[in-house]
């Protein structure tokens, strides 16, 4: 089989077989296959996609190129939760101990953030001592004793798609819903959960940027995940603008910290609610209006806060933080004033994560140093009114001489209007096997 008439085949619209899909994503992973012919085919997949099948195959196939974790020894059933990604999503932090709290095992290995999104892992690190990296025994017990440990991802997990997800970062070739579907599903299915949660954004700062876009990728990674027999659902959620009230790493985890008490922003309590929620019902704890009521339920009597609490400590963070969250460094602080009276009529929210990052907040690229007490405040969201000379948004920065281009890209990024601005759910749709609802 020659990589030439693969590219051939896709170049003129044809599905490929599962063996051809084997073969080509074995030959890349072992450097038999070079960069430009795999190129060259990912760019034909952009123009032609790719069918559920072929979709499918490409997942398995990826996430059989590393380690396949094995969590047989977490009793339990395990539920994974990923989300596409966004500004100030600190979900994971809050929807997981919530879940633990609820009975389910929360075996859960995160990302870093890249570009304009933010990563759980960095979060978790801006709490002074907390490992994210952690033998898989250590790992197992935690969850055995307590129900709950984040960790970060290991490198060995779906390697195909580590090589091929950085090749397309450089080829422009990320914005395709198949490999955009089989990347996230690859290390999903790796990571050996029996079910799993997905929080597809939808908006202005998400992959996705419509609707329509983001239920059709829910609805191929949801295909996959039940075609490799995982229970899997997914929520269509709103990224138009960005979530809770804080975007960087410090501020998001004082944020989360105030949710799990109870005193969080009201759309991040709602969101965490239904994700919590979904992840139980998932797990067979109930119908589904039975585990949204458990889910508030944990926040109601601490539970939630606690097992946060105790992930904390066994992981070797400091607490005396979690106690008093004032013990945060955070960076200088900016205000960005409204130039004139309106409502805030729309947020574009990638460019506001572009912000965060030019603020110390993000890395461009891998491996870049991020500020964990970087970020930004928001003031006012999409449907406030601002008087002008108010703040809209604090910025918080240790590079001085970003602040007047950043203040000025974060106004950029506004639209403030006369009109009030029509109301968009921030829980847009479900994606189930037994099919789809749009709210
Ligand atoms: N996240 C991933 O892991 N892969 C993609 O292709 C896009 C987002």
């Amino acid at each position: 089989m020659r990589m030439y008439d693969l590219i051939e085949k896709k170049k003129l619209g044809k599905a490929l077989t599962q063996q051809e899909i084997d073969c080509m994503v074995q030959g890349y992973t072992q450097g038999e296959i070079p960069d430009y012919q795999m190129s060259a085919f990912l760019m034909a997949v952009c123009f032609q996609g790719m069918n559920i099948e072929e979709t499918t195959a490409m997942t398995l196939s990826m996430a059989h190129s590393g380690q396949m974790s094995d969590l047989s020894g977490i009793q339990g059933v395990k539920v994974d939760k990923h989300s596409t990604g966004g500004v100030g999503d600190k979900t994971t932090l809050i929807a997981a101990p919530m879940a633990a709290a609820c009975g389910i095992p929360v075996a859960k290995m995160s990302g870093r953030g890249l570009g304009f999104t933010g990563g759980t892992v960095d979060k978790l690190e801006s709490i002074p001592g907390y490992r994210t990296t952690l033998p898989k025994e250590e790992f197992f017990e935690i969850v055995n004793t307590i129900g709950i440990s984040l960790i970060g991802q290991s490198g060995e997990l779906a390697v195909a798609d580590k090589k091929i997800y950085a090749l397309r970062d450089v080829t422009a070739t990320v914005d395709s819903l198949p490999l955009i579907a089989s990347s996230i599903m690859s290390k999903k299915i790796a990571a050996g959960a029996d079910a799993i949660l997905l929080d597809v954004k939808t908006g202005s700062g998400a992959f996705m940027k419509t609707r329509e876009d983001s239920i059709a990728l829910a609805q191929t990674m949801v295909g996959i995940g039940e075609q490799a027999g995982r229970r899997t659902a997914a929520l269509i959620t709103d990224m138009d603008t960005p979530l809770g009230n804080t975007a960087g790493n410090a501020l998001e985890v004082i944020e989360a910290l105030d949710t799990l008490k109870g005193e969080g922003p009201k759309d991040l309590t709602e969101l965490c609610i239904h994700l919590a929620g979904n992840m139980l019902y998932l797990a067979g704890k109930g119908t589904l209006e039975e585990c949204l009521e458990k889910a508030e339920q944990s926040i109601r009597d601490g539970s939630a806060y606690q097992k946060f609490y105790q992930m904390v400590q066994r992981q070797g963070g400091d607490v005396s933080y979690l106690e008093d969250t004032h013990k945060f460094t955070i960076a200088p602080t900016y205000p960005v004033l409204a130039p004139k009276d309106g409502f805030i009529a729309a947020m574009q929210t990638e460019e506001i994560g572009a912000v965060a990052g030019m603020l110390g907040a993000g890395r461009e690229k891998k491996g870049d140093a991020v500020d964990f007490s970087a970020g930004i405040r928001f003031v006012k969201k999409t449907g406030d009114f601002v008087h002008e000379g108010e703040p809209v948004a604090w910025l918080y920065t240790n590079r001085e001489n970003s602040v007047t281009e950043s203040t000025r890209r974060y106004l950029s990024a506004l639209t403030i209007s006369d009109q009030v601005p029509k109301k968009v759910p921030l829980i847009q749709g479900r994606v189930t096997a037994k099919g789809t609802e749009v709210y």
